[in-house]
């Protein structure tokens, strides 16, 4: 087989063959075929794209290029969950209790990541003492016995996707439907889901801005994973505003408490609810999406979805007791209101600027190296559709720096003012099955 006629027939819009799509992935992989000749036949699928089975064989050539997690030693159906990113996204934290608690295994394997807050480890690290250094065997064994770890990503996972994703950023092929599709399933696949429920999300904050493109990453991911033998879902969320009130990590932990307790942000309980339910559901845990919606109710009601919380951070080594003491978390020294500059309703916002002003705080990482200050980011004190009066705070900047004038200036720049009444936004936009 010659890469060159490959790249020739998807010039040409003729379809790949499930053997010449593993030949250019082991090749690549290898090193055996140049970066020149990927990058070419990037720009084909990006102008011709690849069909349902051909975006399925991407996918599990990807899977296949590296070590695949062997989760069959946990009981039970494991479904993962998967967002495309968003700003003060505290999903995570509060859907793996929560549905652990009504008895889905969560065995999440995570990274640190780049971004305006850190990942799910890092928020977990503004707990004394948790940390994510386990063993295989008792990753294992912790699933078994409380339904829930966390461990750092290991091994040698979808090394493909890595080298094709890097060469995408910088030959224009990122904004590819089947190329983005199989590259977030192979990494789902690899860490040894059976089951996937996908978190689309739209809007300012999120990587497709319109509910059009959302919808078609959705289904293109929902259609690969069924037919790969892997149970798949979309919500469409929207991201036009932050999730929650919250943004930044040691904020995020606390607004995920708070929510756990049934007394958390509208929005947040209700995406995870939702997503929860839908988890539950693939894992067979409920007959219907309404039953397992009343369970999931039930458990933060009942005060179990909490005490699952507590018993997840104590087996990890975290200090259980910030549960009910949140000022254990690292504190930032100084806050600062950001007052309305005149009277209104709040029209808009943009969420990725939001985003990056945490950032400016501290609360991400811009490069691997750089360092993350767990205490700092932004409380969001209105959300669109909510009425302000003149001088009443917008949000509060929580800052290990007295000198803030920059992050205000962004924040200003975010928020949009309205004399008229606006409305709130709507959360779900779609479910793809
Ligand atoms: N996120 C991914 O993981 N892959 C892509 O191709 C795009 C976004
Ligand atoms: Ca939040």
């Amino acid at each position: 087989m010659r890469m060159v006629d490959i790249i020739e027939k998807k010039r040409d819009g003729i379809e790949l063959s499930t053997e010449e799509i593993q030949f250019f992935i082991d090749g690549y992989t290898k090193g055996d075929i140049p970066d020149y000749q990927v990058s070419a036949l990037m720009m084909a699928v990006y102008f011709q794209g690849m069909n349902e089975r051909e975006r399925s064989d991407l996918t599990m050539a990807m899977v296949h290029s590296g070590d695949v997690i062997d989760l069959s030693k946990i009981e039970g159906i494991k479904v993962d969950k998967h967002s495309t990113g968003g700003v003060g996204d505290t999903t995570t934290l509060v859907l793996g209790p929560l549905v652990a608690s009504v008895g889905v295994p969560v065995a999440k394997m995570s990274g640190r990541g780049l971004g305006h807050t850190g990942g799910t480890i890092d928020k977990l690290e503004s707990i004394e003492g948790f940390h994510v250094e386990i063993s295989n065997d008792d990753f294992i064994r912790l699933v078994n016995e409380n339904k829930m770890a966390v461990v750092g990503q290991s091994g040698n996972l979808t090394p493909a996707d890595k080298k094709l994703y890097a060469l995408r950023d910088v030959t224009a092929t990122v904004q590819s439907i089947p190329l983005i599709a199989s590259s977030i399933m192979s990494k789902k696949i690899a860490a040894g889901a059976d089951c996937i429920v996908l978190d689309v999300k739209t809007g300012s904050g999120a990587f497709m801005k319109t509910i059009e493109e959302a919808r078609a990453l959705a289904e293109a991911m929902v259609r690969i994973g069924n037919r790969v033998g892997r149970n798949t879902i979309a919500i469409i969320s929207d991201m036009n505003q932050p999730l929650g009130y919250a943004i930044g990590n040691a904020l995020e932990v606390k607004e995920a408490i708070d929510t756990l307790k049934g007394e958390g942000p509208e929005d947040l309980t209700e995406l995870c609810l939702s997503l929860g339910s839908q988890m539950v559901y693939l894992a067979k845990k409920a007959s219907t999406i309404e039953d397992a919606r009343d369970m999931l109710k039930e458990s933060i009601q009942s005060g179990r979805a909490l005490e699952k919380f507590k018993t997840f951070l104590a087996s990890q080594g975290g200090d259980a007791t910030v549960v009910d003491q949140p000022e254990k978390l690292p504190q930032a020294k100084f806050q600062f209101d950001l007052p309305a500059t005149e009277e209104g309703w709040i029209a808009g916002m943009d969420a990725e600027k939001i985003g990056i002003s945490a950032m400016l705080l501290g609360a991400g990482r811009a490069t691997k190296e750089s360092s993350i200050d767990l205490s700092v980011g932004i409380v969001l004190r209105k959300k669109i559709g909510d009425r302000v009066a003149k001088g009443e705070s917008l949000l509060t900047i929580y800052a290990n720096r007295e000198e803030v004038d920059d992050v205000k200036h962004l924040l200003y720049e975010s928020i949009i003012l309205s004399k008229e009444k606006t409305e709130q936004v709507k959360l779900i936009h779609d479910i793809i099955t």
